[in-house]
């Protein structure tokens, strides 16, 4: 082996080892960000703020500032009276098809107007929801 040789395997060598250790780095840091990720998503479900969901969806908006109802939708003051948790969160989902409730069709007609679907919440934010209505007194 001449010199020349010797070096450039020597640099190979090297390179190749770089190459290894840049690639074990590589892996631990995407490991971390995943665990980041999960993280993030976990304490999201956890904390849902249930008060940014009644303004940002409007609920305040047809059923007043503290719920007690307004000209275009009824006071949700005793909802624990009529609803379980489930059904409560099925009625978000498609209130129409509530309206066979003789109680409801009587409601959606003195208000004039229909309780929008929700769709934009998420299955934990409509229980969320369902669960601040039915505890509040
Ligand atoms: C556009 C106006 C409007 C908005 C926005 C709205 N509602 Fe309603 N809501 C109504 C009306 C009107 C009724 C009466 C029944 C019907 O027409 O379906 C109703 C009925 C209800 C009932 C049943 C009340 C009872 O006596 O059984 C609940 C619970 C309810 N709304 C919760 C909500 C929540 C929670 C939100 C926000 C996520 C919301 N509403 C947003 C108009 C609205």
């Amino acid at each position: 082996m001449t010199n020349a040789q010797k070096w450039v395997s020597i640099f190979l060598v090297l390179f190749i080892l770089l190459l290894v250790l840049s690639k074990i780095t590589d892996r631990e840091e995407s490991e971390a960000t995943i665990s980041e990720n999960i993280e993030s998503v976990e304490t999201k479900s956890v904390k849902i703020d249930v008060e940014y969901l009644l303004g940002s969806n409007r609920c305040f908006t047809c059923h007043g500032k503290d719920l007690n109802g307004t000209g275009m939708a009824p006071s949700l003051a005793n909802v624990s009276e009529n609803w379980k948790k489930n059904s409560l969160v099925s009625y978000f989902q498609n209130p129409k098809a509530f309206l066979s409730n003789p109680r409801m069709a009587v409601l959606a007609e003195k208000y004039n107007r229909d309780m929008p679907a929700q769709e934009r919440m998420t299955m934990e934010e409509l229980e969320a929801v369902a669960k601040y209505l039915l505890n509040r007194k």
